[in-house]
């Protein structure tokens, strides 16, 4: 078989990148290595910038988003309980971000394959890539005990942190820099209203929590947690009493509680891999670059990728050209590093870092003083929060 671009994961990154190109007639084919049933029940991010729901009305799959996306114009940031207002709209003259689940925009961008039958492959096993640095690439994979050949102009791996993709470039193709941090965030999620109409992020003497939801009826709660935590110390009820305790007084009689309808731990990490190009193959979203979620920029950099690489794949065909394709890796990273700052600065104002001395504690009280206190520290804040132009 051939096709134009083979798109490696089915996250939000590859199956963008498949309806992007397939409105300028680009034929791609994506192969994901799970089932269908196990990337629909993941429970991952819940804020999207604009860049993402400019994307999803642009393709035509924004009626989910359109229907049950909450807007936010402002969050809230709290020191020991004690909280005030981020007022996004206010400070980035009109703009905002959009409240609906990574999971429901991956289910949208899955049914719209339903009118492309055969693009997208689920229980794609064993995808091995070739000849990425020549004239020939091509990808095979395992599917019902037979191998699949794909033959292909270019390979777009969106396969996240852990694919092949990146694991397939020989040491010499570019260089990845990375910072490890000592904790990970406990997730709940549960059919519970949210205790407050907007985010809220705490810093608190105990670690951090955030405040978060999918709907009306529907929240989800984090507390940081040690690296290397078990899950099983963590039954609901006592959850919910570390999430009363950080989110403070103000906020703690507001949280209803119920029982957890998904409960797991994420470690964070600052990541990025440079350049995002060897050869014929484009990284794109996590598979390039991890940031810590308390920013709420990585579905949102994976689908900022994938824009500037569906117009330089589309430039590509329409102009015979790989003049876009070339500047893809230093446009995508030069968005891709101010987020990851962002993300390692608001984790470094929020969190108990186990190495914390009673100084580093005032640093971050004076921080999130000034910031209580400043427009013009509140005006950065929410310009990154919002998302900066592509
Ligand atoms: P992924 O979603 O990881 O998709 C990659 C796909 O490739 C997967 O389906 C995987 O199964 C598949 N794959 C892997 N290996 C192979 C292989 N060998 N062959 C074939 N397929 C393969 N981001 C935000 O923007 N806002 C948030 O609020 C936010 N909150 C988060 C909260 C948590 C707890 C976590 C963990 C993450 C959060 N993120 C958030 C980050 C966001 O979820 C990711 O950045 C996003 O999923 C990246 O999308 P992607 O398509 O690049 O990669
Ligand atoms: C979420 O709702 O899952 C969420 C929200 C904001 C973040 C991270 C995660 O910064």
């Amino acid at each position: 078989m051939r096709t134009q671009v083979v798109i490696i994961g089915a996250g939000p990154a590859g199956l963008m990148l498949s309806h992007l190109l397939h409105r300028q007639g680009v034929a791609s084919l994506v192969l994901e290595r799970r089932s269908v049933e196990y990337v629909l029940g993941r429970i991952r991010a819940g804020v999207l910038e604009q860049v993402t729901t400019d994307l999803l009305r642009e393709i035509g799959v924004d009626a989910g988003m359109a229907r049950d996306g909450l807007k936010h114009e402002g969050f809230c940031l709290a020191l020991d309980g004690d909280m005030f207002r981020i007022d996004m709209h206010d400070l980035t003259g009109g703009k905002s971000v959009m409240v609906y689940g990574q999971t429901q925009v991956t289910k949208d961008l899955v049914e719209a394959f339903a009118a492309r039958p055969g693009e997208l492959i689920f229980g794609a096993e064993n995808v091995t890539l070739h000849d990425i640095a020549g004239h020939a690439p091509s990808v095979t994979y395992e599917k019902d005990g037979r191998i699949h050949q794909v033959m292909c102009d270019y390979i777009a791996g969106c396969d996240g942190y852990h694919g092949v993709c990146r694991a397939s470039l020989p040491a010499h193709a570019g260089r990845a820099f990375e910072r490890a941090y000592p904790f990970g965030w406990l997730g709940i999620l549960a059919d519970v209203p949210p205790c407050h109409e907007e985010l809220i992020y705490s810093n608190h003497e105990r670690g951090f929590a955030l405040a978060s939801m999918r709907s009306p009826t529907r929240s989800r709660y984090y507390v940081q947690v040690p690296s290397d935590e078990d899950l099983a110390e963590w039954p609901d009820s006592r959850l919910w009493d570390e999430l009363a305790t950080r989110l403070g007084p103000e906020v703690a009689p507001c949280i209803q509680t119920g029982p957890s309808i998904e409960k797991s731990i994420a470690g964070l990490k600052s990541f990025v891999f440079e350049p995002m190009r060897y050869g014929k193959l484009f990284l794109a979203g996590d598979a390039a670059h991890i940031v810590p979620p308390t920013g709420a920029k990585g579905l949102n950099l994976a689908m900022s990728d994938v824009k500037l690489l569906s117009r330089a794949l589309i430039a590509r065909y329409a102009e015979g050209t790989e003049t876009e394709l070339e500047q893809y890796s230093a446009r995508a990273l030069a968005r891709v590093w101010k987020a990851e700052r962002f993300s390692w600065w608001f984790t470094s104002i929020t969190h108990r870092f186990p190495t914390m001395d009673a100084f580093d504690r005032k640093m971050q009280m004076a921080e999130l003083a000034y910031i209580r206190g400043s427009r013009a520290a509140q005006a950065v804040m929410a310009e990154n929060y919002v998302g900066l132009p592509i």
